[in-house]
């Protein structure tokens, strides 16, 4: 198996996974279905989980129960941030090459999530390291907010399959990164 390189994720219509005070409101207001397509099937496959530490400390600050128990976490931050119970969490900074030859090593054959946020997946986008963007479209507009992918280098066209309309109106489709 190969391991492949992805970004499972899900933004408003004009490419925000936050709005502009950092909050999920407008996602959680679909209900988890409606922008989780296929998700049991994908984290069967997923041996490591990667985020930043915005994204880190959203989930802390929710209170939530750590949601990737089998996986081995990496979340990259520069701070010294309180290690959340019920995972396998490593904490650690640098560029993102290094890191992740580190997280295929530990994939073993199996495949990477990019949790998030935008700027972490953007890292390892402009690196070249990046394959998929699984990405529901939900139908809000946001106007600002967090940007879903703030490459500092455009892609070229993607290669687009799998796309689902659900019934609230997200569009969940896969982007394969072609180079
Ligand atoms: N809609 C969705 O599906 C979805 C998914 C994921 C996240 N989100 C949301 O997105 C927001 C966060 O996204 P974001 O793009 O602002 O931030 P992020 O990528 O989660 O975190 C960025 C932070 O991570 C640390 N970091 C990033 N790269 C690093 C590196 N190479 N080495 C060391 N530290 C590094 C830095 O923090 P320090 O230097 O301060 O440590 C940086 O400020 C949250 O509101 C979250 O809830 C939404």
């Amino acid at each position: 198996m190969t391991t492949t390189t992805q970004y499972y994720v899900a933004s408003s219509v004009d490419g925000f996974i936050a709005d502009r005070e950092g909050k999920l409101d407008w996602l959680m207001q679909f209900g988890f279905e409606e922008f989780t397509a296929g998700y049991e099937a994908f984290l069967a496959e997923v041996a490591v989980v990667v985020m930043g530490a915005e994204t880190y400390e959203f989930v802390r600050a929710e209170g939530h129960a750590w949601a990737y128990p089998e996986q081995t976490a990496w979340v990259l931050t520069r701070r010294d941030l309180p290690r959340m119970e019920g995972g396998h969490i490593r904490f650690a900074q640098g560029d993102v090459r290094d890191l992740h030859a580190e997280w295929v090593e530990a994939a073993a054959g199996r495949n990477i999530w990019i949790v998030g946020g935008g700027q972490v997946a953007a890292q390892v986008a402009d690196a070249g390291l990046l394959d998929e963007i699984v990405l529901t479209t939900m139908p809000v507009v946001l106007g600002a907010g967090t940007p879903l992918l703030p490459v500092g280098t455009a892609t070229g066209a993607l290669e687009v399959s799998g796309t689902e309309v659900l019934p609230s109106g997200a569009i969940a489709s896969r982007y394969r990164i072609t180079r």
